[in-house]
């Protein structure tokens, strides 16, 4: 099912809440926040519709209660405005009086933003649409508004008050941005990718992550062959389950952030499905200086930081073939001078395939801008993290089912909002 959009309803003179993802980092000595990607496109959904003369009241989070990056939305304020080129009003309250009184006296196309959702204890609680509903959140902002827009993909695998509350009581749309990474995310399920080969490069530091996708690729056998091809800690991870000895370095490593108990799921995967599973050749550690070695010669004299030259080669061969491709978490630790080949490499060769591909995760993020690799050389990069991560082992996310679930329940309340009704 289509989820319904900005361009279902018509939003003049409506009061809009919008819920956004501006979560960025947040240094608490500085008290300073990074701009992000996110603010920069979340503000062209949050312009369109105050550009459409909407009453825009934008709803977002900042970490969360407890966490150093735990913040007010003050700063998030002042870039959107910069972003958008119109002033966005920050206002230092949620479902207060305060809040309440500026809501009513917006104008057409003015644009607030109230403080942070997860101030609310009850925001974070993992409770069904239902529930949140008749919350706090949710009970005392709903009748100020007429529509509610989810622009929060990276929230979406949240079932938070803000996410799955306000589609129970106000006809719901996705925004820009949730209808294009959904869009995006759904291919991987769709016609497109179902011809082989499929290829998924799993890296990075949240092996847990990558195995729960290679557990999902692999469930029934109905889905289309995929070959993985393991890099980061995940290759690893694999590395070891197939009994090599990584050295004393990596493994305390692994054994301080609790990576080993993942060994016996890995080695499961491997017993069913090895042929399916690319591992590394070769590796590279070394505290003066990058020191490439085959697997053979482990283990490692230092911490293992990259994936090694021919499993770079190896891997372009398979890549060079794929259909589609998707590639969340980097190969090596790139920020590490030395260590940036396997992520430089195999992030530039994704992006000259002439297929499907489709990347996730913040670091790889990060590295396609260190790298000043072009964007738009790849079909799509994901803003989200989490959500990307859920949706890609193959779980349903509660903000996409909301907004599926109010198009139901909210069609008669909808129709009197659209022009263009389908
Ligand atoms: C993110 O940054 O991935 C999202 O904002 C979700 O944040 P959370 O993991 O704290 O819910």
């Amino acid at each position: 099912m289509n989820l319904f959009s900005i361009d279902d309803l018509i939003f003049k003179n409506k009061t809009v809440l919008v819920r956004v993802d501006l979560n960025t980092s947040y240094n608490k000595s500085t008290r300073k926040i990074e701009d992000h990607e996110r603010l920069r496109e979340h503000s062209k959904t949050i312009s369109e519709l105050s550009e459409k003369k909407a009453k825009v009241v934008v709803l977002a989070h900042q970490g969360r209660k407890g966490s150093p990056d735990f913040t007010h939305l003050d700063q998030h304020a002042i870039l959107l405005s910069k972003h958008i080129g119109k002033k966005v009003f920050f206002v230092k309250d949620i479902i207060g009086i305060k809040a309440k009184n500026r809501i009513k006296s917006m104008k057409n196309g003015e644009i607030i933003i109230l403080d942070n959702v997860r101030l609310i204890d009850e925001e974070v609680e993992n409770k069904t649409g239902i529930e949140h509903s008749k919350g706090k959140l949710v009970t005392n902002l709903f009748p100020l508004a007429d529509i509610f827009v989810n622009d929060a993909f990276s929230v979406a695998h949240r079932s938070h008050a803000s996410t799955v509350g306000f589609t129970q009581v106000l006809p719901s749309v996705a925004g820009r941005i949730m209808v294009r990474e959904w869009a995006s995310i759904s291919k991987m399920e769709s016609e497109t990718c179902s011809i082989p080969p499929v290829v998924y490069v799993l890296g990075g530091n949240k092996p847990d992550d990558c195995l729960k996708i290679i557990e999902y690729l692999f469930k029934d056998g109905t889905r289309p062959i995929q070959t993985v091809l393991t890099c980061g800690v995940i290759g690893e991870l694999f590395l070891m389950a197939k009994g090599n000895k990584l050295g004393p370095a990596t493994y305390e490593y692994f054994k301080g952030e609790k990576y080993l108990i993942l060994l016996e799921r890995i080695k499961s995967v491997l017993k069913h499905y090895s042929k399916f599973i690319q591992i590394p050749d070769d590796i590279a550690f070394g505290d003066a200086g990058r020191k490439d070695i085959s697997v053979n010669s482990l283990p490692a004299e230092g911490l293992i930081m990259d994936i090694g030259e021919q499993t770079i080669k190896k891997y372009f061969k398979i890549l060079k073939k794929a259909n589609c491709v998707v590639a969340k978490g980097t190969p090596g630790a790139y920020e590490e001078k030395g260590f940036e080949k396997g992520t430089k490499g195999l992030l530039e060769i994704i992006a000259d395939l002439d297929a499907f591909t489709l990347i996730g995760g913040g670091d790889t993020n990060q590295a396609i801008k260190k790298f000043s690799i072009d964007k738009k050389k790849f079909s799509y990069v994901s803003l989200a993290g989490g959500a990307f991560i859920t949706a890609l082992s193959g779980e349903k996310l509660p903000a996409i089912e909301a907004l599926k679930e109010s198009k139901k329940k909210h069609k008669s309340k909808a129709h009197a909002l659209s022009r263009f009704y389908k």
